[in-house]
């Protein structure tokens, strides 16, 4: 009743690039049912994929035209980098390839960062001038930064990678750990690259609990584990996972990156932060030139790194070994381009 009272809001445009792959299939649904941008806001999606996947996104948008969400409000499914980025909002960049068992990410760069530096041309030309950026694939910050550098007009504000899924992955040790609700540990920290040199910290982490907020490291007594063990559960998860699945992770991907988007277009909830890759400003002593993973909080739209946390001397030594990687990522990147 009175719904002809409700005006509804203008749809967002999402690009999703290598929407027929494992992670696009199980992305595109979330966002047409309002898990990215809210459950009021319509959307419309474009899709790009290459060629050889042209018939599989056809698919996708078959099934998606099917399922009739009420919030989609328009597909593309293209192989035309320009189509596929015209008047984009926001950018989830997904397309390029995972790595199989036994490699690390940084062994599919060259073929990935060739795909970032000219879709870099075809978003920095096409998509809306506000645009933002997510990039998902691997090496996700070394993607993004090429991403930044060949696309010099999209403001570095808005160019970001995904490591929300190492951080979800710190949620859900913990909570497994002491036998809390995921929704109650929050606060974790992934420092620095979406790769096995990450840092997850737990320094500052807190659970709710009936007498308030109480720090981890308090709940969770081993440091032998919080030092050890955790962090390399967390390090190591997405090679658990193709182990498991002979395929990389899809669906906590997915999720990660609506939550990623999500946080950062309507804002992280008071006092609590979240990890996203971006520009580095030398915050925390981190050179300036990298796309690193920091804590941060959103409001508005606009993302701010958190200031002001205590590093201590473990904590210092890690986030300067994840640093170091970024740093031969970028030149292996540059060898690659040439
Ligand atoms: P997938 O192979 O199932 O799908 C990738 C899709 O990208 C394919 O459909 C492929 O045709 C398409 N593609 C290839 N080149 C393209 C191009 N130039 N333009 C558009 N599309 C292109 O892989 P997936 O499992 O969906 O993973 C995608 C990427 O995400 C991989 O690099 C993977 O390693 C990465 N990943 C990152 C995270 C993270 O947390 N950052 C998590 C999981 C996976
Ligand atoms: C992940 O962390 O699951 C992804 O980056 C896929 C991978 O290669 O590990």
């Amino acid at each position: 009743m009175w719904s002809f009272l409700n005006v509804e809001k203008e749809p967002v445009t999402v690009l999703v690039t290598g929407a027929a792959g494992q992670i696009g299939y199980a992305i595109v649904p979330m966002i047409a049912r309002g898990a990215m941008l809210g459950a009021d806001q319509p959307v419309i999606l474009h899709m790009l994929d290459i060629e050889p996947a042209a018939e599989a996104l056809k698919g996708v948008r078959m099934e998606l035209i099917d399922a009739a969400f009420p919030l989609l409000k328009g597909v593309v499914a293209t192989t035309d980098a320009v189509e596929a980025c015209t008047g984009v909002n926001i950018a989830v960049m997904v397309g390029g390839f995972p790595r199989k068992e036994g490699m690390e990410r940084k062994d599919v760069m060259s073929k990935n960062v060739s795909i970032y530096k000219a879709q870099a041309s075809a978003l920095e030309k096409h998509a809306a001038s506000d645009c933002k950026v997510l990039v998902v694939a691997n090496p996700a910050n070394t993607n993004a930064l090429i991403l930044k550098e060949f696309a010099p007009s999209i403001p570095e504000k808005n160019i970001t990678c995904l490591t929300r899924l190492d951080h979800n992955r710190a949620l859900g040790q913990i909570s497994e750990r002491i036998n809390v609700y995921v929704s109650d540990v929050k606060n974790v920290i992934i420092w620095g690259n979406h790769s096995s040199t990450q840092y997850p910290d737990v320094n500052h982490a807190t659970v709710k609990t009936c007498s308030g907020d109480k720090p981890v490291r308090e709940l969770i007594a081993d440091d032998q584990w919080l030092n050890n063990e955790f962090i390399t559960t967390v390090q190591q998860r997405g090679a658990a996972i193709i182990k498991a699945r002979k395929l990389s992770s899809a669906l906590s991907a997915a999720s990660a990156a609506c939550d990623h988007v999500r946080d950062w277009v309507l804002g992280t909830p008071k006092g609590t932060w979240v990890s996203m890759g971006v520009y580095s400003d030398g915050s925390y002593g981190i050179q300036p030139g990298l796309i690193y993973s920091f804590p941060v909080n959103c409001e508005k739209g606009n993302w701010s790194i958190v200031q002001g946390l205590k590093i201590d001397e473990f904590s210092r030594k890690k986030m300067d070994a994840t640093a170091t990687e970024l740093m031969e990522e970028k030149s292996l990147a540059y060898s690659c381009l040439n």
